[in-house]
């Protein structure tokens, strides 16, 4: 299971309400998983993924706005995972829930993302509040 803690707050509203929506969908593709059901997984994941990209692509657009100096790592990253949770899903419409699926959905999953906020996330909020501050909030609306 996947536990929302606060020592994964940004501080950024907007980032930190996306990130709980999507520690939240990959306990949808957890229990799919324990029920044993493929179909529902994939769809899980699927909707996952797009939530994935989308909150990715929201991230990127702040560093633009706030001409963020480890933009090109963040992407970098972003793109990374995107891969290798299209090459999970692929693994899953080969081989159904398989032993290396599951170990991937419970493992790899969970932690990069939990490691990726701790580790990239953090500092891009902290980069995001100081342009809310010095431009009155006009980095929040994006
Ligand atoms: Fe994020
Ligand atoms: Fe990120």
């Amino acid at each position: 299971m996947v536990v929302w803690d606060y020592a994964l707050e940004t501080g950024c509203v907007a980032i930190d309400a996306e990130h709980r929506e999507i520690v939240q969908l990959m306990g949808v593709v957890h229990e799919a998983v324990e029920q044993g059901n493929a179909a529902q997984t994939a769809t899980a994941l699927d909707r996952l993924t797009l939530r994935l990209a989308e909150h990715f692509e929201h991230e990127e657009r702040l560093m633009a706005a706030c001409d963020y100096a480890q933009t090109l790592l963040h992407k970098e990253a972003h793109a990374t995972f995107l891969a290798d949770v299209a090459k999970g899903r692929k693994a899953l419409a080969m081989f159904g829930l398989s032993d290396t699926f599951r170990q991937w959905a419970f493992g790899r999953l969970v932690t990069w993302f939990r490691f990726h906020i701790k580790a990239l996330d953090m500092g891009l909020g902290q980069e995001i509040r100081r342009h809310e501050v010095s431009q009155e909030g006009a980095v929040a609306q994006l």
